[in-house]
């Protein structure tokens, strides 16, 4: 199977089994922005809400927080975002597209005679790189000037900058500790796509920790292993997932040492997560910026420091891609095509489908009686129409785990068949404990 056509089979099923939509489509549809559909939104929330248990539920040294995407504009200035978040790009003047000026389709030099336009093939034609910003901007308040500029934030880790000291006095944790977020965040990418990789509207889940000066390097290392074993125990192929780490033409301008969780995508292997080791640029930026002292004063060896920052930050809608392309698979099956998501059983949308063999006899009562009873524990699915074999191939296509059928003998001897989606083997559970068979096999750890 060619690689694109793989994307291009996820992207038709993604719509077709309610995971992702285009943006705005009955208008044509909105350049790389996505929503999700009612199996994408749980199986992405499934991700967001293991990542909150494992760095929040599970931890007594991290906090949470939800800060707003609008924040002051001089955050922004502080950050290094207004002066250096910036893609050099060049204009056609002949056809008046843009590219980026490292565009590989480009031949020649931009600005100079030699350069030929990769959509209209006119020479001469490309502007000089210019640079541009790629934080989306709007007016707060009534008038549309300057001073009412803010922006909506390309990163959440600055939320949790300005609100440092505020997490910090009001729950009385100390150095070390953490401070995680989980929102939205937008970038007017120049060069978006790969379905929901990379898009303008996205969502973090972003974890900064405070740790002393001299200690970062060793916090760096634990975050490492900890993030890493995390995506591992979403299921994902571990063969898939690698570490690469940052030369000193790649780092960020804040880092001092940074390493990405990369995942082999059709399209190549790409960033997944960003762990960095910040060193005290946030917050010595911040204090300068804002005139607020943001030091600690370390009680035990009466030391005043400002805390250097290991960040770990991961894309929700990029590891929730990743779960798709790790799911997804093809089977021959009785000279058909089976299209299974073999998520595990944790992050998939829906645990259990509930079946009613045929539609008399009692059995649609029995199943939507137990499906009632399901769906209080966990996300079920209840399904009547069309052959039983039907039904189930809808739920491997949903990456559904486990699928129960009401037939005769539920009647008469009180159990029902339950099947497993990867092995598509049955076995029989009784009718009154098949709740807390599923139950305990979705559970998953953190
Ligand atoms: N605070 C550091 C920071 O934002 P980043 O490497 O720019 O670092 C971190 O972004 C993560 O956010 C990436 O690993 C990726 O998962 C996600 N991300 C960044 N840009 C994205 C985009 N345009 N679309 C989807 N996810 C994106």
């Amino acid at each position: 199977m060619a690689d694109t056509t793989l994307m291009d089979k996820l992207v038709s099923l993604c719509k077709r089994r309610g995971f992702v939509f285009q943006s705005s489509e009955i208008y044509g549809g909105l350049g790389s922005v996505w929503d999700y559909g009612p199996l994408g939104v749980e199986l992405k929330k499934n991700v967001k809400d293991r990542w909150w248990r494992a760095m929040v539920h599970a931890r007594d040294d991290i906090e949470g927080i939800d800060a707003a995407i609008l924040m002051a504009a001089r955050v922004w200035e502080a950050s290094g975002h207004v002066a250096g978040f910036t893609d050099p790009l060049v204009d056609c003047r002949q056809c008046k597209n843009r590219f980026r000026a490292d565009d590989p389709r480009i031949k020649g030099t931009p600005g100079q005679r030699d350069a030929q336009c990769p959509v209209c093939g006119s020479k001469g034609t490309l502007t000089e790189p210019r640079l541009f910003n790629l934080m989306f901007k709007t007016f707060m308040g009534p008038v549309e000037e300057q001073a009412a500029v803010v922006y909506l934030r390309p990163e959440t880790a600055q939320g949790i900058y300005v609100n440092y000291l505020n997490v910090l006095q009001s729950s009385r944790q100390k150095i070390p500790f953490g401070i995680a977020q989980i929102g939205k965040a937008f970038r007017n990418e120049i060069t978006p796509g790969n379905f929901i990789f990379r898009t303008r509207e996205f969502e973090q889940m972003e974890m900064q920790f405070f740790v002393k000066p001299g200690t970062d390097a060793e916090w760096f290392e634990r975050w490492r292993e900890w993030r890493m074993q995390w995506h591992h125990e979403l299921g994902l192929n571990p063969a898939r997932l690698r570490w690469h780490q940052h030369g000193p033409d790649e780092l960020a301008h804040y880092a001092r040492a940074a390493f990405d969780v990369q995942y082999e995508f059709p399209f190549g292997w790409q960033e997944i997560e960003g762990i960095h080791n910040r060193g005290d640029f946030d917050l010595g930026r911040h204090q300068e910026y804002s005139g607020k002292k943001l030091d600690y004063f370390e009680q035990a060896t009466n030391e005043r420091f400002l805390p250097y920052i290991v960040e770990t930050s991961a894309g929700a809608d990029r590891v929730t891609l990743t779960l798709l392309v790790d799911a997804y698979r093809e089977e021959e099956v009785e000279g058909e095509t089976r299209v299974v998501l073999g998520f595990h059983p944790a992050v998939a949308p829906i645990k259990a489908g509930v079946f009613p063999l045929v539609k008399k006899d009692g059995m649609p009562e029995v199943a939507t009686s137990l499906y009632r009873d399901l769906k209080l524990r966990f996300p079920s699915f209840y399904d009547d129409s069309g052959a039983i074999g039907r039904r189930y191939r809808r739920m491997d296509e949903a990456g559904t785990p486990f699928g129960i059928t009401v037939d005769g003998e539920t009647t008469s001897g009180r159990t029902v068949t339950v099947r497993h989606r990867d092995s598509m083997q049955q076995e029989r559970v009784s009718l009154d404990l098949v709740g807390d068979y599923i139950a305990e096999r979705v559970g998953g750890t953190l």
